[in-house]
């Protein structure tokens, strides 16, 4: 056998100076005791953790040094333990404790010590991010929370009622849900208000808009990314809007808009319930209930292979459709009135009974966001507290002229009232120019002299 201690480590004065100079230099405290008890060696960072010197312990019972002691007892009973905390001052560490065996029999024991500090300043640095993480999340709940509940949905007809009755049954399911309706006609104030309703309502109500996002992002937006997958990738990758929404609610709008090649995708996410990140293998399970809406026939869509079949049904859990205001002409003094009050606090701004009734003759195809848009341009127009007829927009306007109530006019004021109102609509079609004009006499059955006559017979 080779004498290590003489040939190779001729550095060290001898063999026990080598394994000191080791153990010293080691990140942990050591203290060993022999068969009696009595402590035959301690390391620096024994000191450097319990604070006691070499000269204070070396050559006595370990006991009668250190109250409390649990080494001598792995002497005794030969039992490794590990992991048992320890205070001094300041100090926190933990103490492994093991037997020491020569040729078979018991010569001592060691101890073992490692620094809890360390792990105590981690310990604090997590704390504090957690305390940051918490911030943030709730800065997040407060970004992706909802804005409405039922309540804010204005509107007594039966259309109306059913169709938020139903939302509020589809609240409380944990189905999908497929708004349909035209558009302006309350689809996302129904996706809030559902949200709002739903056990998920604590938790996060993330809106996205499937046609604003360019195709090419749409995926990453929803899945998200991992590290390293494009070259100009965020450090740590990219958290998809699907992740975002654990526990809460996504909201697809405009999922008419979503190309083939990602609702494939979506499909599976929807069917699986996972997600996978783009450039990741594992996949993430997530608890999240999709509201979808849209203003384009998506049946039609489907017939036409422009919409996935499969993923029609699947979207298709709970259809809710939202009547168009045109069918539901009763809630418009409810609408309006449920406005003005909004813009004035002192609730003195009205209407004139002839610009309300224009207003119910029109067919409005921008639905409830159009209503409240004239009403808005008309409190813009007053200069008293009264809207009237020519505080509306010129469009709404001209309808009104063909279907306003007469009273007290001669059928001649009637014929001519009606007469101008055909040349003007004419006109603004075809155009005011001499080519316009000549098209429009066209129209009318009319010679463009007559007509010039009647234009100028209406400016007098
Ligand atoms: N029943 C209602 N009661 C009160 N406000 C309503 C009602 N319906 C719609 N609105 C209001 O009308 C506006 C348009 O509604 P919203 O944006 O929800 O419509 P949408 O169907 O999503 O439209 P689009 O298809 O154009 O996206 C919003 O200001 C909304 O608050
Ligand atoms: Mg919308």
């Amino acid at each position: 056998m080779q004498d290590y201690s003489k040939q190779n480590f001729s550095l060290a004065t001898d063999y026990t100076s080598w394994l000191e100079g080791i153990i010293d230099s080691i990140n942990d405290g050591v203290l060993v005791i022999d068969s009696r008890g009595i402590v035959q060696f301690i390391n620096k960072e024994y000191t450097e953790i319990t604070g006691v010197r070499r000269n204070k312990i070396i050559g006595r019972y370990l006991i009668d040094v250190r109250k409390g002691a649990v080494l001598p007892k792995t002497l005794r009973d030969g039992k490794r333990r590990s992991g048992i905390q320890r205070k001094e001052g300041n100090n926190r560490y933990i103490v492994d404790m093991a037997p020491i065996y020569i040729r078979g029999k018991k010569a001592g024991a060691v101890s073992v010590l490692k620094s809890l500090n360390e792990v105590h300043d981690l310990a604090k640095e997590l704390e504090k991010n957690q305390e940051k993480l918490g911030k943030l999340e709730k800065t997040m709940g407060q970004i992706y929370k909802t804005s409405y509940t039922f309540d804010d949905i204005v509107g007594g007809d039966d259309g109306l009622k059913e169709s938020v009755n139903l939302s509020k049954k589809a609240a409380h399911s944990n189905l999908n849900i497929l708004i349909q309706g035209e558009s302006g006609t309350g689809k996302e104030l129904f996706a809030h208000a559902i949200h709002h309703e739903s056990p998920r309502s604590n938790h996060p109500f993330v809106p996205v808009n499937c046609a604003a996002i360019p195709t090419s992002l749409l995926e990453t937006e929803l899945f998200g990314y991992e590290e390293g997958t494009f070259t100009d990738s965020k450090k740590g990758g990219k958290i998809g809007l699907f992740e975002l929404a654990h526990l809460g609610t996504l909201f697809l709008d405009e999922i008419g808009d979503m190309p083939l090649e990602l609702q494939a995708k979506l499909l599976r996410v929807l069917q699986d319930g996972r997600i996978r990140k783009v450039g990741s293998l594992a996949e993430q399970a997530l608890d999240v209930q999709v509201i979808t809406a849209t203003n384009k026939d998506l049946e039609n869509m489907v017939k036409k292979d422009k919409f996935r079949e499969d993923l029609y049904y699947r979207l298709n859990g709970i259809q809710i459709a939202i009547p168009p205001l045109r069918k539901r002409k009763n809630d418009l003094n409810v609408l309006i009135n449920h406005l003005l009050s909004q813009e004035d606090i002192s609730s003195s701004l009205t209407l004139t009974s002839e610009a309300r009734e224009v207003l119910q003759q029109y067919d409005w195809p921008g639905n409830t966001r159009e209503l409240f848009n004239v009403i808005q341009y008309g409190i813009n127009m007053i200069d008293n507290e009264m809207i009237e007829l020519q505080h509306l927009p010129e469009p709404i306007r001209k309808q009104g002229r063909f279907t306003k109530t007469f009273q007290q006019e001669t059928l001649k004021d009637i014929l001519l009232e009606t007469e101008q109102a055909v040349i003007q609509e004419t006109l603004e079609n075809c155009g005011h120019t001499l080519e316009g004009k000549k098209k429009a006499a066209n129209k009318l059955g009319i010679s463009l002299a007559t007509l010039y006559n009647k234009i100028n017979n209406s400016s007098r």
